[in-house]
């Protein structure tokens, strides 16, 4: 295991199995994570945990792998399936709480939640001011989800429920006409070949100056210094990100300078409920792929 994990789950790994757990706070480099499983069955990682073609082939018994979270653009797939490994990822048990940081992400942009609190805590705050941290409304906005499945459906049934109107965007539906037409923009998708760097300069320009982009996806699907500029050139109403590319941003990034850029630190998921459950689901896929007979 690359890293301890909330909860009980390791428990029941150990009742089990040998398991050796890395102790660091931050992921095990490349070298370390090779030492760590190279005689290893089983493998359950982190979403920060690069496990490459070259990793796999440095782990010859390898039979397993549990990712600690729902996408798996961390693991060389097609590597893993070339050698009959099996690889478990954590659907379901952090739609709902993904969707809700989505908007939470939504509304502290539209509303500039972050601008509001740093001016209340600076002493700005010297009257009710007419004009004064004014945003935008999300009921009657037009919001644009790009990926339908499980998270993009949660957020767009509570977009409905905020009385937004929605439009799903999917595999051969018309990326550009959507963003020109929505107000908030929403990302979904998993990351993959295709939808890297899927939201970039053409797309930036297809963008309503007002609108919002939230991206509680993976970071690389938004390229980090088309969306710089827009923001910086008004071309953008603001940004709302808990994924960036690099994750995380280096501290002194201009992205986290700007007023109309919220970033958080990749937490779709950190509810405790929801990251005991990823640890539960991690684990029940590590033992189940572990009972089965090796290739
Ligand atoms: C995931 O599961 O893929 C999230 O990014 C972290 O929970």
């Amino acid at each position: 295991m690359t890293r301890a994990l909330p909860g009980g789950a390791l428990d029941r790994l150990r009742g089990a199995h040998e398991v050796e757990v890395w102790p660091g706070d931050l992921p095990p480099t490349r070298e370390e994570l090779v030492a760590g499983a190279r005689d290893a069955e089983g493998l359950l990682c982190l979403l920060t945990d690069a496990i490459d073609a070259d990793v796999i082939a440095a782990c010859p018994r390898l039979r397993a792998i549990s990712n600690y979270a729902v996408g798996s653009d961390n693991i060389d797939r097609a590597a893993a399936a070339e050698r009959g490994i099996t690889v478990g990822v954590t659907p379901d048990v952090l739609t709902d709480t993904t969707a809700e940081l989505t908007f939470a992400l939504m509304l502290a942009a539209a509303r500039r939640l972050p601008e509001a609190v740093r001016d209340v805590r600076a002493g700005r705050w010297r009257t009710w001011e007419p004009g004064g941290w004014l945003g935008q409304d999300l009921h009657g906005a037009r919001l644009c989800v790009v990926g339908m499945g499980r998270i993009g459906r949660a957020v767009a049934r509570r977009a409905e429920a905020f009385g937004m109107d929605v439009a799903g965007i999917g595999r051969g539906d018309s990326l550009h006409d959507a963003l020109e037409r929505a107000d908030f923009v929403s990302i979904h998708c998993p990351l993959t070949d295709e939808t890297r760097g899927l939201i970039g300069a053409a797309e930036l320009s297809h963008m309503k100056p007002t609108a919002i982009l939230v991206n509680t996806a993976r970071g690389p699907i938004v390229d980090t210094k088309e969306l710089t500029k827009a923001l910086i050139d008004g071309r953008l109403g603001a940004a709302a990100l808990d994924v960036t590319d690099p994750e995380p941003l280096p501290a002194d990034h201009l992205l986290l300078k700007l007023p109309n850029a919220l970033v958080v630190p990749h937490i779709g998921s950190a509810t405790h409920r929801t990251r005991e459950r990823m640890a539960d689901l991690a684990v029940d896929n590590l033992l189940a792929a572990l009972t089965r007979p090796g290739p």
